[in-house]
């Protein structure tokens, strides 16, 4: 036997990351054969039609010319206020949902995730997500003892799923008091789907009548990663807006994330937004998250908060970074116009994909066919229904063909 000296909590856990492990064979193979001739769709960043990372001009910009003291200083654990507000206009534009509100900095989105499961779940209850997700939900869950279930996104017209959501969601209200209900829309990762108005509108009602007349509560947790890559600005936002004056027992959080948005992955910044009908609600959100921080990682990254700041404070700056980011949002939809038409020409299946970095291909042995894709110098990243292919990163040429690729390695193990 391995000697351990973990806690019993920790014992066993290793992060068995699927995505960086395909995309750490990708780079061995485009180390070894050229990588004009390896096609890596794997990772989840804007690279560019020559294959590289992409930073928005405007974005560097500000963020290089920052005086040394912004650069360096801590922060405050909550976040530098003119950044707070701020990301209240990048989150919502003009579609600021009515309510009290209040928003605390983080590591990322990942950190929203990680306070709203610590701070409004309690040791041993159920998460709710839908059954194609991003995995680090799962990881979060289960590092923090806590169990993530699905129901499943799409019915068999490829239309979301609200009655599944509904048997879920009573399901686990049976058993437990309160449920934490994560969704990430617009723009999903994996799919590339996204709910539309009306479906938002289900799902508040869904929570609203599972918890009405009771002492049962909902957060509903809205993932917003991608949404600076789902669409027209202020369309895309108009939702936002179905949030307002939500019943007291049920929590709204909003995941901002700057890593897409602003093209800085690395710098770890995001923030959670929590909206409320009730003072008292937001708060304790303000005051718990905090702490959490504190508890956490302290304060996070104070130019990148700076940077938003600035940005958001400067319309010519703003107008800048929005025309850049539209550039790379087109790169992106010409990748998946090219994807989508080849795919149907050769009739590979795909869900169904409105916009953002990612779309995903249902599959029985996605494993096996991502294996057989190795054999033409393809990699993607094999999930458990499907596999995912990263539009973000791969250049429109290297898009040409590749879908049936795809179906020739389905066919294939599928046989
Ligand atoms: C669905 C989804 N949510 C949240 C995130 C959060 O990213 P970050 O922690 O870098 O802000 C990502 C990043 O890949 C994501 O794909």
């Amino acid at each position: 036997m391995t000697l351990s000296l973990a806690a019993e909590h920790a014992k066993g856990k290793a992060a068995n990351d699927i995505i960086f492990a395909a995309s750490k064979a990708a780079v061995a193979k485009a180390a070894e054969i050229g990588a004009d001739k390896v096609t890596n769709a794997t990772i989840g960043a804007i690279l560019d039609e020559e294959g590289k990372l992409v930073c928005l001009p405007t974005v560097e910009k500000v963020l290089r010319s920052l005086p040394t003291d912004e650069l360096i200083a801590y922060a405050p654990i909550s976040g530098l206020p003119d950044y707070l507000e701020a990301v209240l206009t990048a989150t919502f534009g003009t579609s600021r949902p009515e309510g009290y509100m209040a928003a605390v900095a983080t590591a990322g989105g990942t950190g929203v995730i990680h306070h709203s499961i610590w701070n409004y779940t309690d040791a041993g209850e159920v998460v709710l997500t839908s059954d194609w997700y991003w995995g680090p939900y799962n990881v979060l869950c289960k590092d923090m003892g806590r169990t993530l279930e699905t129901y499943k996104m799409l019915d068999a017209e490829n239309n979301y799923n609200l009655p599944a959501l509904k048997i879920k969601v009573n399901e686990i209200l049976a058993k437990q008091n309160k449920l934490l209900l994560v969704i990430n829309t617009p723009a999903h990762n994996p799919t590339g789907y996204s709910l539309t108005d009306s479906d938002i509108e289900g799902v508040i009602d869904c929570l609203k009548e599972a918890t009405a007349g009771t002492d049962k509560t909902a957060i509903l947790l809205l993932d917003i990663a991608y949404i600076d890559y789902a669409g027209e600005k202020e369309e895309v936002r108009k939702f936002f807006r179905k949030l307002s004056n939500l019943p007291e027992n049920i929590l709204t959080i909003v995941a901002y994330s700057m890593s897409k948005g602003f093209t800085m992955y690395g710098q770890r910044t995001g923030a959670m937004i929590g909206l409320s009908s009730n003072a008292d609600v937001i708060q304790e959100f303000a005051d718990i998250n905090q702490y959490t921080s504190r508890a956490t990682w302290s304060n996070i990254n104070r130019p990148a908060m700076k940077t938003l700041a600035t940005v958001y404070n400067n319309p010519s700056l703003l107008s800048a970074v929005e025309s850049e980011r539209d550039f790379y949002y087109k790169m992106i939809k010409a990748r998946a116009d090219l994807f989508t038409k080849e795919a149907q020409e050769c009739g590979l299946k795909m869900l169904p994909y409105i916009a953002g970095f990612f779309l995903s291909i249902p599959a029985k042995d996605p494993a096996a066919i991502c294996d057989k894709l190795h054999e033409v110098n393809i990699y993607a990243v094999p999930l458990a229904a499907g596999v995912r292919i990263a539009l973000c990163a791969v250049p429109l040429k290297k898009i040409t063909g590749m879908p049936a690729k795809i179906k020739a390695a389905m066919d294939f193990v599928e046989k």
